[in-house]
């Protein structure tokens, strides 16, 4: 089967609808088609100062809700990025092929600086470090949000250098990101991406927030004057997020759900959007209550996870040392 991988940061206390939509529904579509590797990015973490209790509880909250999204850890890997050496070793090697003036143009790089977070030279290198992680499994695609297409765009750009100044041995990935639910907006500015730092807490739904502030965050999602359900992220970039959020969960494509919406207020649409979204995150919530229960087992599969992923690393390094004129270690 060919490969896939992808990754998300614990830097949160649990992941959000963003996420969920964007990148992990995909991640289990995904693994019946292909070779999976999920991992949690904790040393992508580090870029930001965080407790060390709070890092590793982080880390531990953020595989279990892989799980509880339904990533199936006997045919996918489920691994922390730091358990596998290896990618801080690739990411190395990839620094060494970024030019300074190449990694302080990235968009996410400079955005953080604009905002005044001091950045630690982890966060100028976080690409490379991210190229590392994707070209060390031969990943064909990356399942991940439209937040993440530059960073692809250069893991693809350092592929193709490595290749070209030592010969063919990284396999330059394709994005592979979903139209519609890519970007999934914030409920009270749907005009910006849902995130962690978005303006107001209203705008986010943190999977693991009590069902009955969900429906009332949804219900106080910000739409506009004109009165009509349909689709048009431009002018009615609020109600169109809604449908989005409700055509993923329930599988009714788009224009469908327009045409049952027809001649109905936003109220109902809200509702209905509440509904899905309570509907999902119900049994969600209690899976990971009970993988929370049992750390040993999540530990285990972490594990598991980690042998596998570092067999591919470990003869993807040797390709790479080889063709780089790293001298064979006795
Ligand atoms: P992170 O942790 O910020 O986000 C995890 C995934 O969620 C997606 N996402 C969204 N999708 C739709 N709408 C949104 N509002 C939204 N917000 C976030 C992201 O696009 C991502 O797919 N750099 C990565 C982590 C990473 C990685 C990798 C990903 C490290 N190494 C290698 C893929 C391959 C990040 O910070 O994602």
């Amino acid at each position: 089967l060919p490969r896939i991988l992808s990754g998300m940061q614990p830097t949160s206390d649990s992941l959000h609808l963003g996420n969920y939509l964007g990148a992990l529904v995909n991640w289990v579509k995904l693994q019946d088609e292909f070779d999976a590797y999920y991992f949690v990015a904790d040393l992508h973490a580090l870029t930001v100062p965080t407790e060390p209790a709070v890092l590793r509880q982080r880390t531990r909250v953020t595989a279990a809700q892989f799980l509880a999204g339904g990533v199936d850890p006997k045919r996918s890997a489920v691994f922390c990025q730091s358990h596998v050496t290896e990618h801080a070793e690739l990411g190395w090697v990839m620094n060494c092929l970024t030019g300074d003036g190449e990694a302080r143009r990235m968009t996410q790089f400079k955005d953080k600086v604009a905002k005044g977070q001091n950045a630690n030279v982890g966060l100028l290198t976080y690409p490379m470090l991210m190229a590392a992680d994707i070209l060390m499994y031969d990943a064909a695609y990356v399942p991940v949000g439209e937040d993440q297409r530059q960073h692809l765009e250069i893991t693809r750009d350092l592929a193709e250098r490595f290749n070209s100044r030592f010969g063919a041995t990284l396999v330059v990935p394709d994005a592979y990101i979903v139209k519609g639910s890519a970007k999934i907006m914030d409920l009270q500015d749907p005009t910006a991406k849902m995130s962690k730092t978005g303006s107001s807490p209203k705008g986010l739904i943190d999977l693991m927030e009590d069902p009955a502030r969900i429906a009332k965050n949804i219900r106080s999602a910000v739409t506009d004057t004109d009165g009509e359900v349909r689709y048009d992220p431009d002018t009615k970039p609020g109600v169109s997020n809604l449908l989005v959020i409700h055509s993923v969960l329930s599988g009714t494509p788009v224009d469908k759900l327009v045409a049952t919406f027809a001649g109905r207020g936003y109220g109902d649409l809200k509702k209905e959007v509440a509904d899905v979204v309570v509907e999902r995150l119900t049994p969600f919530q209690e899976r990971m209550r009970e993988l929370l229960d049992d750390p040993a087992e999540l530990d285990r599969i972490l594990a598991d996870g980690a042998d596998r992923a570092r067999e591919v690393a470990r003869a993807t390094m040797a390709r790479v040392r080889d063709a780089a004129g790293l001298l064979p270690s006795a």
